[in-house]
């Protein structure tokens, strides 16, 4: 019975995910959370924090709950001036949004698409990408991993996969930003929801137009295309589903992997050692990769869930449009569940990683996430095998990443 952990007087006011601290370094405050509120009401948030393994994945396939924001109470009753009405229109019809059939039958229909056979195809298309950044990066003065490299490329990879031209990429990048803003609305600063809006309804022209010009001019072998001609038992994506889900792709493909890249290679120059065993080994970089996500997962908080009903987890009782706030970085170090959790291991086997997800939100891009971190940061390592880090990691601002603001390295000579 976790009743009276859940309600531990003060706790709630010691979580201070937006503290300087906390981004650098939450794991203290996870572990915690962990020990002595695994399921805490966070005033400050409005939501439950759920921070242990096993309930994380419990809830994360949980059918009492759904990942449908508009389920959450507070949803209508954050003023309608936060939130942009076109973009939550859109969303409606977003996996993120669908829940049980309704969400079944889009996954059916674009998972063939995103499969491993089918994301391998664009591994020229994501070399060629790391290549062409990497080119016109290293012609700088000091080279920023962050800035220069990891940042400039899912957003053109995203691009490639759907045929986007790259004139589009400012627009993108503003779209994805203003989403993820919208998210956490009290954040915004005041007086930008103008700007907020704008660049949302932007975005939303420019999915609606490409979509539309590759209807009429289909490309041979093209994701967009294939995804506008989805079928299944004569079944079809139709314009309002196919533009949430490019917009989710724009989304949830972008940021994300941009830490991913920074922060495996912010992983590997604090261990040299690792570092030359990836230098000898290249096919270590597949462990790397899964091992950063776990140790150094690049989120704040954790992905979210709203109750359809009344009801109880663990004997606590959840309202119905409570939100849980299911907290990955926290469940994959939980020594009840991971060997050795505070260990980074690259060699680990059984890793019983949720870092995508668990069930059927399962992560849409997990395959091409891993793609390009393993081709982006291999590429790096292998042309400049002396790079080393120049000072210290610098952190930013966000409402949901740690975000790495700036990541220096010296290259040292090309091989
Ligand atoms: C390191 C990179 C990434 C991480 C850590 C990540 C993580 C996640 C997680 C945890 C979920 C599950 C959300 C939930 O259950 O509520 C998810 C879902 C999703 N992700 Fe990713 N993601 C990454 C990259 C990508 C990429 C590259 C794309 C697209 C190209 C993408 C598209 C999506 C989509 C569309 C969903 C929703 C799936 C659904 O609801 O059925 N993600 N991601």
């Amino acid at each position: 019975m976790l009743e009276q952990q859940s309600h531990a007087a003060g706790r709630s006011a010691d979580f201070k995910p937006f503290s300087s601290e906390y981004t650098r370094d939450p794991y203290p405050a996870l572990e915690r959370l962990r020990e002595s509120a695994p399921l805490l009401y966070w005033d400050e948030g409005r939501c439950w924090l759920v921070s242990r393994y096993a309930m994380v994945v419990q809830l994360l396939r949980d059918p009492r709950f759904t990942t449908d924001r508009q389920a959450w109470e507070f949803a209508s009753a954050n003023p309608a001036h936060t939130q942009c009405p076109e973009f939550v229109a859109m969303n409606k019809n977003g996996l993120f949004s669908l829940d049980q059939a309704a969400h079944t039958r889009v996954r059916k229909l674009v998972s063939p698409s995103f499969t491993p056979r089918a994301t391998e195809r664009l591994r020229p298309a994501v070399q060629a990408i790391v290549d062409e950044v990497l080119s016109t990066a290293e012609a700088g003065e000091t080279f920023d991993v962050a800035r220069d490299f990891a940042d400039k490329i899912p957003v053109r990879v995203i691009g490639a996969m759907l045929g986007i031209p790259v004139s589009y990429q400012d627009k993108f990048h503003h779209f994805a930003d203003a989403v993820i803003q919208q998210l956490l609305p009290m954040l915004i600063p005041p007086g930008s929801i103008e700007a907020n809006f704008a660049a949302i309804r932007e975005g939303i022209a420019m999915i609606g137009e490409i979509i539309d010009d590759r209807r009429k001019n289909p490309i041979e072998g093209d994701i967009l295309t294939s995804l506008i001609q989805a079928e299944e038992l004569g079944d079809r994506l139709n314009k309002d589903e196919l533009m949430a889900l490019v917009s989710g792709l724009i989304v949830g493909g972008s940021e994300t992997t941009v830490h991913l890249i920074g922060f495996m290679v912010l992983n590997l120059l604090r261990r040299p050692a690792l570092m030359e065993q990836v230098k000898e080994n290249p096919e270590l970089m597949k462990g790397v990769l899964e091992e950063v996500l776990r140790f150094d997962n690049f989120g704040k908080l954790g992905i979210t869930r709203y109750a359809k009903e009344d009801t109880e987890v663990e004997g606590v009782p959840i309202k119905k449009g409570q939100m849980m706030v299911l907290l990955l970085n926290s469940a994959m170090r939980d020594a009840s569940a991971i060997d050795m959790p505070d260990a980074f291991d690259p060699s680990r086997e059984s890793v019983t990683s949720i870092a995508f997800g668990n069930g059927a939100h399962f992560c849409l891009g997990a395959n091409l996430a891993r793609l390009e971190g393993q081709v982006a940061v291999g590429t790096l390592v292998a042309r400049y095998p002396e790079m080393q880090l120049e000072g210290e990691a610098v952190f930013g601002p966000h409402p949901l990443i740690r975000k790495l603001d700036s990541l220096k390295v010296r290259l040292g000579p090309p091989r």
